[in-house]
């Protein structure tokens, strides 16, 4: 694991314009559903970052042949195994994932379990529970999963909670099965409908109503041609770097419906946003006002972009709350925003900002992407020299954010730890 670390300068407004890539959990969703044909799709706009490489490496270990041009992928499963490998699963939860194409090409699947990550304990006992249902056998041996599934059956099943790769797996297996499926409370995140997008290209029959889904499958799918949507979490990630560095920022190539209640809060903020011929303009604006926040599942505020809204409440005039709903542990950036000078008070799942005059450089480890996603942008506001240590985290989720920053005008180096 490299070691490399951020420095930065803080205080410079950030101007320009720059493009959002391509989706990293639309990405990691479609590489895998790749697997459900034996023939050979296309997949482009791409992310070059982490999770992706890791997962081309997980396809290319079960035999699929994969060529990777620019930010295409060329993705060949003719012949793969039922074993994904164990090294390269750990690092990544999302190869949950793996398991429908697998059952439905191989008939079992053998991957590692899943277990706690950062951010959260994350049981994926929806998934299995679905599984199951649709007659899939699960056993756990000696921290693996053994899943077969000679015979599956169309059914209807309720998640007891919104999950997004648990809804991914549902809908990829229902598309492989020629009886009805029904799923109810299912998660409607912009990734998740980018997946139905492809599992319809593939020739699966999927109608959405509100939160519940129709599935209708087929045994042979085909391969599929797309282009991955962009990246929500890094175009609001970019307007937040706009908003604290009281910069001015225009995005290329984000789906503003898919950043509403980023855009609203925001303006909320006191910020100012513009949507204008596709382009997303934001201009940091004095003062940066207080919000109350609570993550929820889409059309929600999204967890994955608190952290770096908590940055911008450090710096808000007055008090701010953020309520944590989705994950149980996703507040451990409070601890090194402190070490920045940041008032924040946590209890449970509400962490109290009270806004600061200033934050100071300083020394700080990321802990998750999207922590260290925050971590930046507190760096780019604050006083005097930040260090962003153990960025891997970054890395694994955005594609040369510091390059993109730079252009923008941030003083920003990447440094490797020796
Ligand atoms: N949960 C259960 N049981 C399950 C599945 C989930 O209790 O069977 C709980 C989780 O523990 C969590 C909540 O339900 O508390 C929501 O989890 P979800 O399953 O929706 O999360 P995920 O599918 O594991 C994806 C993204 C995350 C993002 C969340 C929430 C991918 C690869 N990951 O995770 O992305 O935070 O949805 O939107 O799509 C990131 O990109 O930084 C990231 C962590």
């Amino acid at each position: 694991m490299h070691r490399d670390y951020l420095i930065i300068e803080g205080g410079r407004s950030l101007k320009g314009e720059v493009l959002v890539s391509g989706s990293k959990n639309s990405s990691l969703a479609l590489i895998f559903a790749s697997l459900l044909s034996e023939g050979e799709s296309l997949l482009e706009g791409v992310p070059e970052l982490l999770d992706v490489r890791n997962a081309i490496e997980i396809l290319k270990f079960l035999g699929a042949k994969v060529k990777k041009v620019g930010n295409s992928l060329k993705i060949l499963p003719k012949e793969i195994g039922c074993m994904a490998p164990d090294c390269l699963v750990r690092k990544m939860r999302a190869s949950v994932m793996l398991i429908p194409p697998l059952l439905k090409r191989k008939g079992r699947a053998v991957v590692s379990m899943p277990g706690g990550c950062a951010i959260g304990v994350r049981p994926i006992d929806q998934h299995l529970k679905y599984f199951k249902r649709a007659g899939v056998e699960v056993e756990m041996e000696g921290g693996y999963l053994l899943l077969r599934g000679k015979k599956l059956r169309g059914c209807e099943f309720t998640f007891d909670r919104i999950t997004v790769t648990g809804t991914m797996n549902a809908l990829m297996l229902s598309s492989c099965i020629e009886e009805e499926t029904y799923l109810h409370n299912v998660a409607l995140e912009p990734e998740v409908l980018d997946l139905v997008e492809v599992l319809k290209k593939m020739g699966a029959r999927i109608s959405l109503k509100g939160r519940s889904a129709l599935v209708i499958g087929k045994r042979d799918l085909k391969p599929f041609k797309h282009r991955v949507i962009p990246d929500r979490i890094e175009a609001g990630t970019l307007l937040v770097a706009g908003a604290i560095t009281k910069g001015e920022v225009v995005l290329r190539g984000a789906i503003p419906e898919h950043l509403k209640s980023v855009i609203e809060a925001l303006r909320r903020a006191n910020q100012e946003v513009l949507l204008e011929d596709g382009k997303i303009y934001i201009r940091g604006k004095s003062p940066i006002k207080p919000l109350s926040l609570e993550t929820r599942e889409f059309p929600g505020f999204p967890t994955d972009m608190q952290a770096q809204f908590m940055a911008l409440l450090c710096v808000a005039e007055g008090r701010s709350l953020i309520r944590e709903r989705i994950f149980e542990n996703r507040f451990k950036h409070v601890g090194e925003l402190l070490r920045m000078g940041a008032r924040i008070y946590v209890k449970g799942d509400l962490a109290q900002i009270e806004g600061v005059k200033k934050l100071y450089g300083a020394e700080v480890f990321s802990t998750d992407l999207r922590a260290s996603a925050g971590l930046v942008l507190a760096g780019l506001r604050a006083e005097g020299i930040t260090l962003v240590k153990d960025i891997y985290h970054l890395d694994r989720g955005y594609e040369r954010l510091e390059e993109k920053l730079k252009k923008l005008g941030a003083k920003i180096e990447r440094e490797t730890q020796v």
